[in-house]
């Protein structure tokens, strides 16, 4: 671990290790890379309504203002942004260059370091945290199960993990399966176009494919038809996202060249295999995010 350089952003001086990591998806990482260049100036209003969807399920049993943090996959660096400085630190971790955008959304905050690394080489001793989470990010890795593995041993017994991994539409009727199988084959295509050409297509398909879903739903809860109702028309989770954040989500998915999905019972197993215990999934979009306890 001893290939590292110091590099002096505008908030900070971001540890970047250049040792030789296995389980990653170098045209994957290089696309986060310039998506969070385009996308780090999220609204407080913003990042409070993401922070809480995928938070909802960590109680300050879990995580409280002793305790030690890492963001695994951290890209623009929203999630700590999120967080604040309630806790004793937090660490940011990113292989890509999201990292410099992740320096710039937090902005000064002494708690915070952030390093560039992979899952396969986390530059911190095992059992060094007392909280990981890592939400949107072991999907885009070749191994996840590996990667989840290598995060948790950095936890404390004892300690938490929250995940958030893309679900295989398990709890969804058949028609969400078709669209995923439509845009699936989109993204094969954009994810190969370069950059500049990519983030245009992706703002178009958030207008054209996005915004109709939402539009229905935003209508139909202006109107008072239920959220239960309203869940069964896909994209959903969007109807209360600005257009800034629908735009960063299209290039998310039609931009990135690997992405796999998981059942819930994969996720508990793989949870599992990782040495957690006590998993609590949420029954709340996004699906899955779940969070176990290091035995
Ligand atoms: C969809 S983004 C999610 C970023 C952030 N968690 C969020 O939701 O705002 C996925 C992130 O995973 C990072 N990533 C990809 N491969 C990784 C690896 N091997 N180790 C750690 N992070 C990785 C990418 O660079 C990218 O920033």
């Amino acid at each position: 671990m001893n290939n590292v350089t110091e590099i002096k952003s505008s908030n900070r001086i971001i540890k970047c290790y250049d040792v030789p990591a296995e389980n990653i998806d170098p045209k994957t990482v290089s696309s986060f890379g310039e998506e969070w260049k385009a996308f780090h100036g999220f609204k407080e209003k913003d990042l409070k309504r993401i922070g809480d969807m995928y938070f909802d399920i960590v109680t300050t049993d879990m995580l409280h203002e002793q305790s030690s943090v890492i963001d695994i996959g951290c890209g623009s660096g929203r999630f700590i942004k999120y967080l604040g400085n309630r806790f004793k630190n937090m660490v940011g971790l990113d292989p890509s260059k999201a990292i410099y955008a992740a320096d710039e959304l937090i902005g000064k905050n002494e708690k915070v370091e952030l390093v560039m690394a992979s899952t396969d080489n986390i530059p911190f001793p095992d059992g060094h945290f007392d909280f990981g989470y890592s939400l949107g990010v072991l999907h885009h890795i070749p191994d996840t199960q590996k990667a989840l593995i290598d995060c948790v041993r950095k936890l404390r017994s004892g300690g938490y993990f929250l995940l958030y991994l893309y679900y295989s539409l398990d709890n969804r009727p058949f028609y969400f399966k078709i669209f995923y199988w439509i845009s699936n084959l989109i993204r094969l295509l954009v994810c190969r176009l370069p950059t500049g050409l990519k983030k245009g297509v992706c703002a178009f398909l958030a207008v054209i494919l996005y915004m109709p879903f939402i539009l229905v739903c935003r209508f139909l809860r202006w109107i008072g038809v239920p959220e239960r109702i309203r869940r069964y028309i896909p994209l959903q989770v969007y109807e209360r996202q600005s257009f800034y954040v629908i735009r960063n989500d299209s290039l998310d998915r039609f931009g990135t060249p690997l992405e796999q999905r998981f059942s819930r019972k994969q996720i508990k197993d793989m949870m599992e295999k990782a040495g957690l215990t006590e998993i609590v999934f949420s029954e709340k979009l996004p699906y899955w995010h779940a969070v176990g306890k290091k035995i």
